[in-house]
């Protein structure tokens, strides 16, 4: 590494892997900051784009800087900006968004049809240091650690998707125990749901699950029918909220069918390509779906914060920590599915 060049993790072509490389270091604009990264977590976006799966070939272009989880400190600022210091710990929201567009201009910033992701469709946060408008900077308070910042992004899916419907003394049913669904049980126990489920075929992340947040009800659906847990805890005619965090469809069908009439969908997982879906059932049970993509900015940002400060505590969904040069076994782990969330040190 020179003066002017970093260490980066990058897609250098169009296949399997990431290579760590010398790049330059980024330029700023007028209104962006220039951020030395500290940590970064890896997200199940970055083990597609590790695989070059067909969303991945179809979406990044190469080369490109991944990754969009991080946390790190502001070393430069563009002349524009104002609010910010040179040294303030931050991390940052990954969607760029436009000002032109009708949610936009409506202050819906998360809703803007052009939004471009960080490390997908421009350079990312795998690197030494990483250039962001300075509008999408969030600073971190004392009390929130870098490692925690750099999975703040996955944070706060959980924490939009969860805050999406009404959970106070609500019984609510999340489906994936993955890093996220896990956090949204953190989440809704936190917001003060009264029962909160949460089911998988994997017996590790469910396991992970009941570490992270000993409260909850854990539920393998290969072994355990999720109609005995309900009728177990007492649930006299089904969930008030779901929160679909699998992407799988057999999940899916599942929640509708545990929801009272009425009941509420919240959908963060991602299905491959299309799939049946029993819309009569949902019509005949009177059942509200929406869709959520990303964080909400910057109201996500500030109520997970708030949220971290009063007691929410995800720090035991870390299961990983590599120094950035063993980033291969932070992948790795990812990619057995048995691990949490997995952070790399850029410090080292
Ligand atoms: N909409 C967005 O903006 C957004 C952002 C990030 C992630 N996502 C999606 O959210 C989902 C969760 O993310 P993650 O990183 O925690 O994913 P993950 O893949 O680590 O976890 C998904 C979990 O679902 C489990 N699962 C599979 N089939 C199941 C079934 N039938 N019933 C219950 N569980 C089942 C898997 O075993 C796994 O543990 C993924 O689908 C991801 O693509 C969406
Ligand atoms: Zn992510």
């Amino acid at each position: 590494m020179t003066a002017n060049t970093m260490m980066a993790l990058e897609k250098s072509k169009p296949s399997e892997g990431l290579w760590m490389v010398d790049a330059p270091v980024p330029e700023i604009g007028p209104d962006d900051v220039l951020i030395c990264i500290n940590k970064t977590g890896i997200c199940g976006t970055d083990i597609h784009i590790w695989n070059w799966d067909e969303w991945a070939a179809a979406t990044v272009p190469v080369p490109m800087i991944t990754g969009h989880e991080f946390a790190g400190e502001i070393v430069a600022l563009g002349r524009n900006v104002t609010g910010l210091t040179l040294g303030q710990r931050c991390s940052g929201e990954g969607h760029l968004i436009g000002t032109e567009s009708r949610q936009s201009r409506a202050g819906k910033f998360h809703l803007d049809p052009g939004t471009r992701g960080i490390g997908v469709n421009e350079h990312g946060a795998f690197a030494q240091y990483l250039r962001l408008p300075a509008f999408n900077v969030v600073p971190l308070p004392d009390d929130i650690p870098d490692e925690i910042g750099a999975i703040l992004d996955p944070l706060g899916n959980a924490v939009h998707t969860a805050l999406s419907f009404e959970l106070l003394g609500e019984d609510v049913l999340i489906t994936g125990a993955g890093p996220i669904g896990i956090m949204a049980a953190a989440v809704a126990r936190h917001a003060g749901a009264r029962n909160v489920v949460i089911t998988d075929i994997n017996a590790d992340r469910l396991a992970l699950a009941e570490y992270v947040v000993p409260s909850v009800r854990t539920v393998n659906v290969v072994k355990e029918d999720l109609n005995d847990v309900a009728h177990a805890l007492g649930l006299r005619e089904g969930f008030d909220v779901g929160l679909e965090m699998s992407g799988s469809q057999a999940a899916l069908d599942q929640m509708v069918e545990a929801l009272v009439m009425g009941g509420k969908i919240a959908l963060l997982g991602i299905p491959p390509g299309t799939s049946p879906v029993n819309w009569g059932r949902i019509v005949f049970k009177a059942i509200t779906i929406k869709g959520v993509y990303g964080r909400e900015m910057f109201e996500t940002w500030y109520k997970m914060i708030a949220m971290l400060q009063n007691g929410l505590d995800v720090s035991r969904v870390i299961t990983h920590r590599f120094p950035v040069q063993e980033f291969a076994q932070g992948f790795a782990a990812m990619k057995s599915g048995l691990s949490g969330k997995v952070v790399l040190d850029w410090t080292s």
